[in-house]
């Protein structure tokens, strides 16, 4: 038998949302490379092996199928896999730390720093390491001292690469990405690392889109990224309840304001408030590097977006509580959605999450209903489902859901809760019936026409009574 030589081989620690989307893609598009994908969770290995995969992602498994077991491979063995990498990138987790100094706020680095570990313990020749995961700007000082500090006499380049894939649209961003971008240290052999990893990427993507750019910067830009996503959001959010308290309209003024160029379009649909895995998290890591160099005017103007955020949640359920005669208590809520966006099963810090335990505080009996996340709305709320298990339901079929309920909660803006019979579902309802559009997808007209008691995000308020 002919064994294949591959040109490069490739290894990524971490097997998440991440790391398995820009492998499977980078094994697509580059057949001359081995890559490799290692992770300490033996079961999320185990399901990229088969069709289920442990993350649900539009065209991901189609992506996966291409190249499974030709040049993409899953593995736990992690040292033996370091010992054969040429290039090992580090898309492992890097959640809000939830203890000691930093607390609710900084980087929990402590993933990275044993995967830092595992390379230098396993690794027996000289390496490219790539940042994946977002980090604190000038990591990668930490991480040149942890590796380039070894007694085996092996230099590591560590160059950073942060990943800017939407999660719902990871393929086609990973495919046709606006830029990608990638900072090294700008020595001889900082660059000579650096051209390496930009010699993957000009496999698929025009060489004009890859930026590249000083560590720091690199390390940096992530965090901004998020951050002025993040604060559109919190912006048009803001305005949204001044608009319920004056009758102007959210959506004219997104357009209104939108169809400028200096502003663009993107991002000014107001919602119950963003979540996901990284607004937050990377907002306040942001918020916790600048208070630790001083400077805390800049450190409060970012927290800012995020007590925005909060307050979003917050008023969306109050608003609920409110309209529905100031007691939910025994009533039927049926919540449409539990993702935190659209075309993902991902409900990391998903409003929906808080939306649920404040109705359910309320003694409401909540049933939940997502194409793709009710498998993990059900981790979310497990301590609730324990304490009264009756009180949350769960099921994919959208009318049983409104069966019966006092008021819908659109929580997911999932294309197909756009074009449900509201007229055979408002019949299956108890009456008056609510609909609290959080995402504002739906023809409210119609909803009110039908019957509905409608409140929606920064709409003006239409009720029968
Ligand atoms: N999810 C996104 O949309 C997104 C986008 C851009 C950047 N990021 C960043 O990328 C990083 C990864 O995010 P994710 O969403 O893929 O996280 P994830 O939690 O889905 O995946 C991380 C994986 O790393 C594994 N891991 C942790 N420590 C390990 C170790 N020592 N050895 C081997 N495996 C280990 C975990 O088991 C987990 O499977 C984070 O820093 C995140 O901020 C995420």
């Amino acid at each position: 038998m002919v064994v294949k030589e591959f040109e490069k081989r490739i290894l990524c620690i971490g097997a998440g949302y991440v790391g398995g989307p820009t492998m499977a893609m980078i094994a697509a598009k580059c057949p001359q490379y081995e890559v490799t994908i290692v992770d300490i969770n033996t079961a999320r290995i185990d399901a990229w092996q088969t069709d289920d995969l442990p993350i649900y992602e539009p065209g991901l498994l189609e992506v996966v199928k291409q190249v499974r077991d030709k040049n993409l491979f899953f593995s736990t063995e992690i040292d033996k896999n370091i010992k054969k990498a040429d290039i090992i990138f580090v898309s492992v987790n890097t959640p809000t730390k939830t203890y000691g100094e930093g607390a609710g706020k900084a980087s929990d680095l402590q993933f990275l720093e044993k995967t830092a570990r595992n390379i230098i313990s396993a690794a027996e020749s000289d390496k490219i390491i790539v940042e994946k995961s977002t980090l604190p700007v000038r990591t990668a000082h930490a991480m040149e001292r942890i590796l380039n500090t070894n007694d085996k006499n092996l230099h590591f380049d560590i160059l950073s690469n942060p990943e800017f894939l939407a999660e719902g649209s990871a393929i086609a961003d990973l495919e046709n990405p606006d830029r990608v971008l990638i900072g090294s240290r700008e020595t001889e052999s900082g660059i000579k690392a650096r051209n390496e990893v930009v010699g993957i990427y000009a496999n698929w993507i025009p060489r004009e889109k890859i930026i590249t750019s000083n560590l720091w910067s690199a390390e940096l830009s992530k965090l901004v990224a998020n951050a002025f996503l993040a604060q559109r959001i919190s912006s048009i959010n803001s305005i949204s309840a001044l608009c319920e308290k004056t009758e102007a309209n959210i959506t004219e003024i997104s357009n209104a304001i939108g169809t400028d160029s200096r502003i663009g379009s993107k991002f000014l649909n107001a919602s119950v408030g963003f979540g996901g895995s990284c607004f937050k998290k990377d907002i306040l890591n942001l918020v916790y590097i600048c208070e630790s160099y001083g400077l805390n005017e800049v450190a409060k103007y970012w927290e800012s977006v995020v007590e925005i955020n909060d307050y979003q949640e917050k008023r969306f359920v109050k608003n609920m509580i409110t309209l529905m005669f100031n007691t939910i208590s025994e009533k039927k809520i049926a919540l449409f959605g539990f993702a935190f966006k659209a075309n993902t099963g991902d409900t990391r810090e998903s409003p929906a999450i808080y939306v649920a335990r404040h109705l359910v505080n309320e003694h409401a009996k909540l049933t939940i209903t997502d194409p793709k996340a009710i498998g993990n709305a059900k981790e979310d709320l497990k301590p609730y489902l324990k304490e009264d298990i009756s009180s949350i339901q769960f099921t994919e079929n959208p009318y049983e859901a409104a069966k019966d309920a006092h008021a819908i909660a659109i929580l997911t803006e999932w294309d197909e809760y756009r074009d449900l019979d509201y007229k055979k579902i408002f019949g299956s309802m108890e009456k008056p019936a609510f609909i609290f559009d959080g995402r504002d997808i739906l023809d409210h007209e119609k909803l009110f026409k039908i019957g509905f008691n409608v409140s929606a995000i920064g709409k003006p308020l239409m009720k029968h009574f």
